[in-house]
């Protein structure tokens, strides 16, 4: 490959998702990496109350991860080279006025989508148009623009899954129960026009919440009917299948697993949204015991500026005309750090905090250790605490002692909580046991200079993953997640 710098020389990049947790350092990496970068347009909704230039700099310039760039550029520097765009990556050309194509068409050579909806459960209609409509809109943009197309995407398309998932899976007709590549049942097209339809008619029969149930609804059944664990995924791998369709754009895939706190840059322990691991460490630093989770799984963690790193590296390769259709960003198959180890370190981390006290008031708990099990003997280990819990609350109602039953019944708040969380969390730390390849990324990171690869760092085998959840994890979930949270989660008796 040529060198990163010349390849990043003089470019125009239009990046998607820059006011999200993992765009924002991709796009302050981008410029502090590559200073002879000419320009990268950002692709901002503007909001009834915010026109998308404000968003960007309350959203953007002005948060915590772009802190060292505004330091070392100043805010006209970095203006100088930020081109602001509003519009919205599902609309027709991305809602871009014809001026604003023509002035990008000449320039821009690169679309680099990190736009998408992260939530597993969200009313399919909002899924779609997030991670599936908007690949259909990028597409057309980088038709009419003559670009390339770097599209974020996760590794858990692969859906329900047991073992090593191949970065040379082929991406069209793929759904995770496919039985071998003569398995032809899946057509994204297809599925695509089936859902869109039912969707349409759930939107126009129904209304408010019934409305919202029914398109959550729909979107669990039809993922759960093919292998996906949620809608997030299940609208996220016929993303990739709208791209891997057409052949007018180049295009290549990055699959990062679970994005997490930052290991390095903008500084250790990053984090913003805190959708995906959080709330495991959070219910784990709440004195959580039972935990529904098989010890040989790890969690296939990710810190965001490997991920960005890694995002930019294959930019680079699909520039050059050299990428692979699909890359892991993922690190369980070179360094797994497994499940058991986590918790019991969580857990350890908790108590010697002081915050770590069992949810459960331990002279209500007969079994006050951290414990991984399956999920039927979790569930019967709180039925049965929920009993005690509840006759003890209505024997202190009784008694008059009001304090002591509202604090037990917060206690069974908290335990609904935990019930909902795990639901979501099941398939990934108790279901499916997954190890992603992840050899491409390492065979670009290797074609590297030395100084690139400092600049770009992917090294997620080096990480000693008990002190990067330590050093960069717990505190930085604790700082930028959910400080109230944590809070809460410490609730005594
Ligand atoms: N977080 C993870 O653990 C993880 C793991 C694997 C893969 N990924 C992928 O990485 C990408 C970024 O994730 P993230 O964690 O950074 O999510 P995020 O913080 O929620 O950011 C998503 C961004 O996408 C933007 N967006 C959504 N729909 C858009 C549209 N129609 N037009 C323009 N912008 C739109 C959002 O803008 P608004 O502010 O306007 O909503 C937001 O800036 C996603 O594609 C996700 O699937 C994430």
């Amino acid at each position: 490959m040529a060198d990163l710098s010349s390849l990043f020389r003089d470019r125009e990049i239009l990046l998607t998702g820059a006011n999200g947790f993992l765009g924002k350092v991709v796009l302050a990496m981008l410029l502090d990496r590559f200073p002879h970068v000419r320009r990268v347009h950002v692709l901002v909704r503007a909001r009834p109350d915010l026109p998308s230039n404000a968003r960007f700099v309350r959203d953007v310039l002005d948060s915590p991860p772009l802190r060292p760039l505004l330091e070392r550029f100043g805010r006209d520097g970095i203006a100088s080279r930020v081109n602001v765009l509003s519009g919205d990556a599902s609309s027709p050309l991305a809602g871009l006025e014809p001026s604003q194509l023509r002035e990008l068409s000449s320039h821009v050579g690169l679309v680099l989508n990190c736009a998408g909806l992260v939530d597993f459960f969200a009313p399919v209609d909002l899924s779609l148009r997030a991670n599936v409509d908007s690949v259909e809109r990028l597409l057309e943009l980088c038709a009419e623009i003559d670009a390339k197309l770097l599209h974020v995407s996760t590794c858990y398309v692969a859906g329900e899954a047991d073992g090593l998932i191949e970065e040379t899976e082929p991406i069209r007709g793929f759904y995770p129960r496919r039985k071998g590549q003569g398995d032809t049942r899946f057509s994204a097209a297809g599925e695509l026009a089936d859902c869109r339809e039912t969707a349409t008619e759930l939107s126009r029969s129904l209304e408010g919440t019934a409305r919202t149930e029914a398109l959550t609804e729909l979107g669990r059944v039809r993922a759960a009917r093919w292998g996906w664990v949620n809608t997030y995924t299940y609208t996220k791998s016929i993303g990739e299948q709208v791209l891997d369709l057409q052949d007018e754009v180049e295009f290549a895939i990055v699959r990062p697993a679970i994005v997490e706190s930052a290991l390095r840059y903008p500084f250790p322990g990053w984090i913003e949204g805190g959708r995906t691991a959080a709330p495991l460490v959070l219910m784990a630093l709440g004195g959580l015991l039972d935990w529904p989770a098989r010890p040989d799984i790890s969690l296939e963690i990710v810190p965001v500026d490997l991920v960005a790193a890694a995002t930019l590296v294959v930019a680079g390769e699909l520039l050059a005309g050299k990428a692979r259709p699909v890359y892991h960003l993922a690190g369980t198959d070179v360094n797994p750090y497994p499940l058991e180890d986590l918790i019991q370190l969580l857990c350890t981390e908790a108590r010697g905090n002081g915050s770590g006290r069992a949810s459960v008031p331990i002279w209500l708990d007969p079994w006050p250790r951290v414990q991984l099990m399956s999920s039927v003997r979790a569930e019967q280990r709180r039925r049965s605490r929920r009993e005690r819990i509840q006759r003890v609350r209505g024997l202190m109602e009784g008694l008059g002692r009001r304090n002591l039953a509202a604090r037990l019944r917060v206690v069974e708040l908290q335990m609904s909580f935990h019930e909902e969380t795990f639901r979501q969390y099941l398939p990934f730390i108790q279901d499916n046991r997954y190890i992603f390849e992840a050899g491409n990324i390492r065979e670009a990171f290797a074609g590297l200079s030395t100084e690139e690869k400092r600049a770009l760092p992917w090294d997620p085998e080096a990480i000693a993953w008990p002190a990067y959840w330590r050093d960069c994890q717990i505190p930085g979930i604790r700082k930028w997640v959910q400080p109230e949270a944590v809070r809460e989660w410490t609730f005594q008796l």
